[in-house]
């Protein structure tokens, strides 16, 4: 009966899968903070989309690691940088079959850290970064992603990106926004896997986590830009913003279960403290309820087979 009469359901197809891809290794590498997930090369991230694929989920989002990282992230854009390969190896592997989206953002590729350039005395420059995502994204469609994911919180940038994708031809490449993102401490085991250089912190950009309201302002400026998906981050513990989210988006709303989320109940399981399985699906289940149409997760593929078990 229970069975029958749920309210909610969650789908492979409503499930993406946020993988790294890293410059100069030959074979994966775990990552000690996100047990199970691992920094892949252009070969292995090809295996493991197709894998994505035949699980039927919706798609995948990448994120690269370079060898080399300099002030303003130039390997961001470049044609050849790991992210752009990545996309390109990935798009060989699945075709149409996966959604392949990118991580448009630069931390991972400047040397100190943060998501944009930084002026001389060293804060985050929002204006002087938005070119650079402008490019970022266009090398990212060029490179054939079929969605790009500005996640770096500044004022403007999904503007800016819709109009130099629609300048170069890339009318029909979308665009998930990373609307309400909370400046959190859940963010850790990621930082481990990109090889982040931060110091210091995101405050200056991301939200704060005691702030409702102001994610549903952020989510309303993406949505007047033109984002195609709108997005909150971290998921489990930022519910009632999802919610919020939800009722008024007029777009597809994402949430990301982030590294965060899914360490520490890989732990406590780990410890046998509780149950795994119920756990993810529980989690997952919790987030599609407040009104996600799609979640990013790194148990992405496990859940998939979890959840067509279940119903
Ligand atoms: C920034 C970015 C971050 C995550 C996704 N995109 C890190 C940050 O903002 O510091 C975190 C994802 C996760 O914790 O799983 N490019």
């Amino acid at each position: 009966m229970r069975r029958m009469v749920a309210e909610t359901r969650v789908a492979p197809a409503q499930l993406m899968l946020p993988v790294f891809v890293k410059e100069g290794i030959d074979s994966p590498v775990e990552i000690t903070s996100l047990p199970g997930q691992y920094q892949h090369s252009t070969e292995s991230i090809k295996e493991l989309a197709t894998r994505a694929a035949e699980a039927g989920i919706g798609g995948i989002d990448l994120f690269g690691i370079p060898e080399h990282k300099d002030e303003i992230g130039s390997q961001a854009w470049d044609p050849k940088g790991i992210l752009n390969a990545g996309i390109s190896a990935v798009r060989e592997a699945v075709g149409d079959e996966l959604v392949v989206c990118a991580d448009t953002c630069l931390d991972e590729f400047t040397d100190h850290g943060h998501c944009g350039a930084l002026t001389p005395d060293g804060r985050v420059d929002n204006d002087s970064t938005l070119p650079l995502y402008a490019a970022m994204a266009v090398s990212q469609a060029q490179a054939g992603a079929h969605m790009v994911s500005p996640s770096g919180m500044m004022d403007g940038q999904i503007a800016v990106i819709r109009d130099a994708l629609d300048r170069e031809g890339f009318t029909d490449v979308s665009i998930m926004a990373y609307s309400a993102k909370y400046a959190s401490a859940f963010f850790g085991p990621f930082r481990d896997a990109v090889d982040c250089s931060l110091k210091g912190d995101r405050k200056a950009y991301q939200q704060d986590p005691s702030n409702r309201r102001e994610g549903m302002r952020e989510t309303l400026l993406d949505l007047a830009e033109g984002a195609d998906v709108v997005m909150v981050k971290p998921a489990s513990h930022y519910l009632d913003v999802l919610a919020d989210v939800a009722e008024v988006s007029q777009v597809p709303v994402a949430a990301y279960q982030v590294s965060g989320e899914y360490a520490m109940l890989e732990a406590a399981a780990a410890n046998g403290w509780i149950d795994r399985r119920r756990c993810i699906n529980e989690s997952l289940t919790s987030i599609v309820r407040a009104g996600a149409d799609l979640v990013l997760t790194y148990w992405a593929i496990e859940a998939a087979q979890m959840f067509r078990e279940e119903f």
